[in-house]
């Protein structure tokens, strides 16, 4: 059976075949499942919305892979490929939990907030002109809208946001790109990584020597070490690095995905021309219609936890399945599979719940909501170049993408 190991637990691929019947297998063995990952690697996986956020929110469930009992004993395979999406090293936001999580969260908040994100509302609109203007003459030529536009302007956003220059965040895009694709090699990924992580300290001391003139991200964070309690140099580059690393690939896929949706229900990008329907609906509606990360890896019960009438074990793993909880009928409805910006039923968590939820998610709206409108006044005749079916999955786990999104701009 393609869906099940030999003992029943439900499989779950890196690549299923039609991800949208995917989560609805996968929400039809919930509410709370045991699972097996690619590899062999057991877990749970909440695949409801209202069990998914009580977990996410339950401090008995923590980040840190001291409590992974089958990875302190050396039950996941040597080289687990998809080991290096889960925070090992208890250095960053995303694997910290507790105090010096709720620390770090704190002294990042200011940085992060919708009013100082708004600054880079002017700059986005550049950076989306620009890219644009690079498009017009192939705009009737298929190219691939992910490679050269969705993945770029993001970065170069990020790039504005740290405040570096655009020779450098070319460059940063380059070594992102190659850390993501997949077929990187182990070496060359800790040879980039080293890279990026002296580039950012180098980064951190030029714009302290200099604070006055720099009013961005990285000088914000900086500003914020400087009360007694406050961030270490250390803590400011593993930020910024974390920072590119869930902030980028999620936005690349959030744009990508609601213009897939948009392609898919022409009906609905004719409401957007009339007005009938807002960017902000669509955009909400395509966090839950198609999450920029399908699940979420993972959590470790610090005790032995009953919910849904099971047990997890003590150093058991959990991961949260938002593809699958977005097709709760209990919160979204009874036709989840319908992409429908006027649902005006449920609230999705794509962007997390609970203490770690995505502190960028002001960042990410105000993107789409600038990015995806220039894109369809500029090319309002955007079409797929091959029929949707045929679009080829990239993953559908942490991270939901497609390989390519190849279009013709102007037929
Ligand atoms: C955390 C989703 C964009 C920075 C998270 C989490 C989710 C998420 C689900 C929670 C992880 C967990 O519970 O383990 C998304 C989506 C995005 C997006 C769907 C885009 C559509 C961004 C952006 C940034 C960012 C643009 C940065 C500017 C972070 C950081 C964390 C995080 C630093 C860790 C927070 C913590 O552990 O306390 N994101 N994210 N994200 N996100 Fe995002």
């Amino acid at each position: 059976c393609p869906f099940h190991a030999a003992d029943g637990v439900p499989l779950i691929h890196a690549v299923p075949e039609d991800v949208q019947a995917d989560r609805e297998r996968l929400y039809q063995e919930g509410p709370l499942t045991r699972v097996e990952l690619p590899g062999g690697v057991r877990a749970w996986a909440t695949t409801h919305h209202e069990v998914s956020k009580a977990t996410l929110n339950d401090p008995r469930f923590v980040k840190s892979v001291d409590h992974w009992a089958d990875y302190q004993e050396g039950r996941v395979p040597e080289g687990w490929p998809l080991l290096g999406t889960i925070p090992t090293d208890n250095t960053n936001m995303l694997a910290l939990d507790g105090a010096p999580h709720r620390r770090l969260r704190q002294l990042t908040a200011s940085p992060f907030s919708a009013r100082r994100v708004e600054r880079l509302r002017p700059r986005i609109e550049r950076i989306t002109a620009r890219a644009l203007d690079a498009l017009e003459p192939r705009a009737s030529q298929t190219l691939d809208l992910k490679s050269e536009f969705t993945f770029r302007v993001p970065m170069a956003v990020i790039g504005e946001l740290y405040g570096v220059s655009e020779a450098e965040y070319e460059n940063l895009g380059e070594m992102y790109a190659k850390l993501f694709s997949g077929t990187t090699e182990e070496g060359e990924h800790l040879r980039i990584y080293h890279t990026l992580f002296q580039y950012f300290g180098e980064l951190v001391a030029r714009k302290r020597a200099t604070l006055d003139e720099h009013d961005d991200f990285t000088a914000d964070l900086i500003r914020a070490s400087e009360d007694g309690e406050g961030l270490t140099d250390m803590e400011i580059t593993l930020t910024l690095l974390t920072v590119v690393a869930a902030g980028h690939e999620t936005t690349v896929n959030l744009l990508t995905n609601v213009v897939r949706a948009l392609l898919r229900y022409p009906e609905q990008l004719e409401r957007l021309r009339k007005g009938e329907v807002t960017w902000d609906a669509v955009v909400e509606e395509t966090l839950r219609y198609d999450p920029p990360n399908n699940l979420m890896m993972f959590r470790f019960a610090t005790e032995d936890i009953e919910i849904e009438g099971q047990t997890i074990k003590k150093g058991e793993a959990l991961l949260t399945h938002y593809g699958a909880a977005s097709r709760d009928r209990a919160e979204f409805g009874d036709d989840p599979e319908v992409f429908d910006p006027d649902r005006g039923k449920g609230r999705h968590i794509s962007f997390g719940y609970g203490p770690h939820i995505c502190p960028g998610a002001p960042l990410s709206r105000l993107e789409a909501g600038i990015i995806l409108p220039m894109l369809f006044e500029r090319f309002p005749d955007l079409r797929l170049a091959v029929p949707d079916e045929e679009l080829v999955v990239a993953s559908a786990l942490s991270v939901n993408s497609l390989k390519e999104f190849p279009v013709v701009l102007r037929p």
